[in-house]
């Protein structure tokens, strides 16, 4: 059943109630924070408007946010659609706030409590029957906009229905993924992902080894995030691993494997210090001026940071995950020592508590898998090292409670772009079949970049009619980081001044094959400069939410020569004002910091979508392309006024406060010449390609070229 739900008071206005109430601004629902009264839920609310990363897509956003103090503010909570609380993590505090909220929630509202660990049956207690019935508590993580986990507990007492519309309410509105976990002490993240995290240091203070060398061997040489183990106890703060760590000492003590839970010898010591992490501004980390000093585990002082020295794991680095974890635990080092003495064990402690804690392993690997940032949760690894003797996972059948084979969960929308298979390969490209008559053309080049041979083959492939209507997206790591910049440092060191015009006509004639064509844009991490010029020739552009994307080629010294300043002309036709913010736009080579931020540039059109979702984007891209019309740029609106000078002006007071240099205004002349001067769209184009003949003579502009290609950093010169 779809609740519609619209309207969302979150209650508690720390840092989980307010990066929840962020998120779901950032999403488009309407949502009031309350916290006790005016001046806390100001200073709170004050203070997550400042966190970094950033929990709003747009600052602007935060301002849709209803600030209020909960006392006065019952109304609010009678008309709410959905009820969150995520106040203190004290259960007598929590029992008596919905004591207080119970008689004001509409018959037919969500009501969840937001807890790391607290028994959701004890905070129903005292409630009625009616209430208990819909009451859920939810495990978001910290920060919500970053990531998607959501640990979902019902009580005994909650209703299936309850569990399926907010499952599906989570997933379908809230850019969440589920996992619905028992009623247990820390659910599944933090009961075995604490452990993990204390088990990390007991072994690496019991085999006297450094921080560093078993930061190196718990980060992605194992499948983990860069953080490995130390840095991720700094990230956390050690003050919540041992209030999460004592929870779990008291409520499960008839688990063996909890005395590893006792504090290691050197977070007892930073814990008495107060150095409980970044918050505290050190932990087993201390940043001093520019250098970075760590804790010496065996003396506990600070030392200079030291080199991991772990030659093995250098050796083993480009091993898929699988032949890496089974090499280093066979190792006769310090990491195989280390392997030896910390993964075993941690898988055991897996296998010992899935059935209490889980609904299956698939549930419990996705609960690392997502909130932890595992490439593979534990019953995936013991797969991998061949730990217990029958394999948890068969193809798209698991392993159950009772040890029988069953199917794995179904859910194609979430497929990525891997899991449809490819019909055809291309040197350049491949081409994966999505049903329905849609096909992806997916790009293979290295940062999906638009090669000259690229260039080549997909307008090949095009002009040849056997794709009638298609996905454009990559097979890389992003989108697109732009056009061949290799290609154009030799045509103007080489001065094959011809070459270049061709291939950029080339390249400006694709856009506009793709454009005749019912298309959709899957834009993912960077989409920038030539790659984002293909992507809005496309019927509709859908991107990720943290997509960046931009036109940033003054960064190289150039102008966007793909039709790229030829839209952005066309699109802000609408007067002198807005082509002079385009020129200012195009000029500082900007590049948006997500989707949302890339509407307010102007890189995104109406019709263009953003696909709130993670796991979405393909899903929804596809689902686009079939309802898709292509949309080439036909006729041409003039615009009057006197934008030259207008720009001109712009462009001077930019410089006077140091952010263009002198180059940069040659660069936004060019821009001016095609903003203002152009006839039509193809005038606009020939000028595009012009610039481009006139910019890479200067010596400048190449060093900037050549610099980005050495160092993958913009030059200011
Ligand atoms: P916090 O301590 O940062 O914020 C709690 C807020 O609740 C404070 O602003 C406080 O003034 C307010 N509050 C207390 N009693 C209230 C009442 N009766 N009515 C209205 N507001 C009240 O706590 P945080 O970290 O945001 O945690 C909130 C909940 O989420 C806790 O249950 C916590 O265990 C859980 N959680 C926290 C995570 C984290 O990373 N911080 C992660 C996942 C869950």
């Amino acid at each position: 059943m779809d609740r519609n739900v619209r309207y969302v008071v979150v209650i508690g206005a720390g840092t989980m109630g307010s990066g929840i109430a962020a998120h779901l601004a950032n999403l488009g629902f309407d949502v009031s924070l309350l916290d006790v009264n005016d001046e806390a839920v100001k200073a709170a609310f004050d203070r997550a408007k400042k966190a970094r990363p950033p929990h709003f897509y747009v600052a602007d956003t935060a301002e849709t946010v209803r600030l209020g103090s909960i006392d006065r503010e019952t109304q609010w909570i009678r008309d709410a659609d959905w009820v969150c609380e995520a106040i203190v993590e004290k259960a007598e505090a929590k029992k008596s706030l919905f004591s207080l909220i119970e008689p004001l929630l509409r018959p037919d509202a969500f009501i969840s409590t937001n807890t790391s660990g607290l028994e959701i049956s004890v905070l129903a207690q005292g409630r009625s029957a009616d209430f208990r019935s819909r009451f859920i508590g939810t495990h978001f993580f910290n920060p919500p906009r970053y990531l998607k986990l959501l640990e979902l507990i019902p009580t005994p007492e909650t209703s299936a229905q309850t569990v399926k519309d907010m499952s599906a309410f989570l997933e379908a509105r809230c850019a969440r993924r589920v996992v619905v976990a028992k009623d247990t002490p820390g659910f599944i993240a933090n009961r075995f992902g604490m452990w993990s995290m204390y088990y990390a240091t007991h072994c690496a203070e019991k085999l006297g080894l450094t921080v560093e060398q078993v930061d190196a061997i718990t980060g992605p040489f194992m499948g983990r995030p860069r953080s490995g183990s130390f840095r991720l106890n700094d990230l956390v703060g050690l003050d919540i691993m041992e209030d999460i760590a004592n929870n779990l000492l008291a409520r499960c003590p008839d688990d063996p494997y909890t005395k590893h839970l006792a504090p290691p010898r050197s977070l007892k010591y930073l814990r008495d210090k107060g150095w409980i992490g970044d918050k505290a501004g050190q932990g087993y980390y201390r940043r001093e001026g520019k250098e970075l000093m760590s804790l010496d585990l065996q003396g506990l002082g600070y030392r200079m940071r030291l080199e991991p020295q772990l030659g093995s794991i250098d050796a083993l680095a480009k091993m898929p995950l699988a032949e890496r974890l089974r090499e280093g635990l066979n190792l006769r080092d310090e990491v195989g020592e280390f392997m030896r003495a910390y993964l075993p064990l941690t898988l055991e402690y897996a296998e010992y508590l899935k059935n209490d804690i889980s609904h299956g392993v698939e549930d419990f690997d996705r609960v690392m898998m997502w909130g932890f940032g595992w490439e593979a949760g534990p019953f995936a690894i013991a797969d991998m090292v061949h730990a217990a003797p029958k394999k948890y996972f068969d193809g798209d059948k698991m392993l159950d409670s009772a040890g029988n084979y069953v199917a794995r969960k179904h859910e194609p929308q979430y497929r990525t772009i891997q899991d449809f298979p490819i019909i055809a390969k291309h040197d350049h490209f491949n081409i994966r079949e999505m049903g329905d008559g849609v096909e992806a053309i997916c790009t293979t080049t290295k940062m999906g970049v638009f090669t000259i041979g690229l260039v080549d083959e997909l307008t090949a492939f095009l002009e040849d009619g056997k794709i009638s209507r298609f996905v454009l997206t990559s097979e890389a790591k992003s989108f697109s980081a732009g056009y061949d910049l290799q290609f154009l440092l030799g045509c103007a060191s080489e001065k094959r001044f011809d070459d270049l015009e061709k291939g950029l006509n080339k390249f400006q004639q694709l856009g506009l094959l793709i454009s005749k064509l019912p298309s959709v844009a899957a834009v993912f991490g960077f989409c920038l400069g030539g790659g984002f010029e293909m992507a809005t020739s496309c019927s509709v552009l859908a991107a990720q939410p943290e997509a960046q994307i931009g036109l940033p080629e003054a960064k190289v010294g150039l102008i966007p020569g793909g039709g790229g300043t030829a839209h952005i002309r066309q699109r802000n036709s609408t007067g002198a004002k807005a082509l002079v913010e385009s020129a200012k736009v195009l000029a500082l080579g900007t590049v948006s910091a997500n989707a949302d931020d890339a509407r307010r540039y102007g890189f995104l059109r109406r019709e263009d979508v953003t696909v709130y979702h993670p796991d979405m984007l393909f899903t929804e891209a596809k689902n686009l392309a079939l309802k898709a019309t292509p949309k080439p740029e036909t006729g041409w609106t003039d615009v009057s006024g006197p934008i030259t000078g207008m720009i001109e002006q712009a462009y001077s007071e930019l410089q006077k406060v140091g952010e263009m240099t002198e180059h940069d205004v040659r660069v936004g002349d060019q821009i001016k010449q095609v903003l203002a001067k152009s006839t039509s769209f193809e005038d606009a184009l020939a000028r595009e390609r012009n610039a481009f003949q006139v910019l890479l003579k200067e010596g400048l502009t190449v060093l900037r070229i050549r610099h980005m290609l050495e160092t993958g950093k913009p030059l200011k010169n």
